[in-house]
């Protein structure tokens, strides 16, 4: 584990990553943001674990281009949309404004949120986990503004990917505890540390991109 003054270094320099205005988030294919098919398999998982319900309370973390907040405010629920990059906000803000769909965006920082306890009926988080510099801090913040019974709900990494290497560098890389992925068993451990119960693996498979499976997790605020 890093020091507080390391990790505040090492949270500084990726926020200053996120930040950087010539990044191209959504032009790089793999981030799946304009992909129809990506876009259809959460929708439908989504709204099978939220049993179809609808105009629920959602947060979406590092929201980014904003690619849950928008597919969950189209699907009819109050969507609050965070990240802490003020940059990668303001796309998915521009996006939101030119379809119309209402969102609350707010700049946070997923490891410490200001919402009060039991604030939403649903969190979500897609391609997040990998790049927290404390991972289970932020899964109990997650399950902290959850409201009882209440859904958590994020992909999980995938091992090998070394996706903290590739965007950070070496070192940082080698620091974020899922800068390389996870094995399920971990997030599964993190998450009950999180107070989080009635925990579940769902693969997501993409026709065609069998190489690109997603594994997502979900349990439920105790
Ligand atoms: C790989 S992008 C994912 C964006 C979006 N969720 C998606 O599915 O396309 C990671 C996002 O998490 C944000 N992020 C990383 N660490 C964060 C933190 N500690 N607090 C808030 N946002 C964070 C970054 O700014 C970035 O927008």
């Amino acid at each position: 584990m890093e020091s507080n003054f390391q990790q505040s270094e090492i949270k500084k320099k990726i926020k200053e990553y996120w930040n950087n205005p010539h990044q191209d988030y959504d032009g790089v294919s793999c981030h799946g943001v304009n992909s129809e098919i990506e876009k259809e398999l959460w929708e439908n998982e989504i709204a099978r674990l939220l049993r179809h319900r609808q105009n629920l309370k959602i947060l979406d973390i590092g929201t980014g281009t904003g690619f849950l907040a928008l597919l969950l405010a189209g699907m009819g629920h109050r969507v609050t949309a965070v990240d802490w990059s003020m940059t990668m906000m303001q796309k998915a803000k521009e996006k939101a404004l030119a379809s119309s769909i209402p969102i609350r965006f707010e700049v946070q920082d997923a490891e410490n949120l200001t919402f009060a306890e039991g604030s939403f009926d649903a969190v979500v988080s897609r391609h997040v986990l990998w790049t927290l510099a404390d991972p289970l801090r932020a899964s109990k913040e997650w399950a902290r503004v959850t409201k009882p019974n209440g859904l958590v709900i994020a992909d999980i990494p995938r091992r090998g990917s070394n996706s903290g290497k590739h965007h950070y560098g070496e070192d940082i890389g080698r620091s974020l505890p899922f800068g390389n992925g996870a094995d399920p068993d971990e997030i599964l451990t993190m998450f009950k540390q999180a107070g989080l119960s009635n925990l579940n693996l769902i693969l997501m498979e993409k026709p065609g991109e069998q190489h690109r499976k997603t594994l997502i997790i979900y349990g439920e605020r105790v």
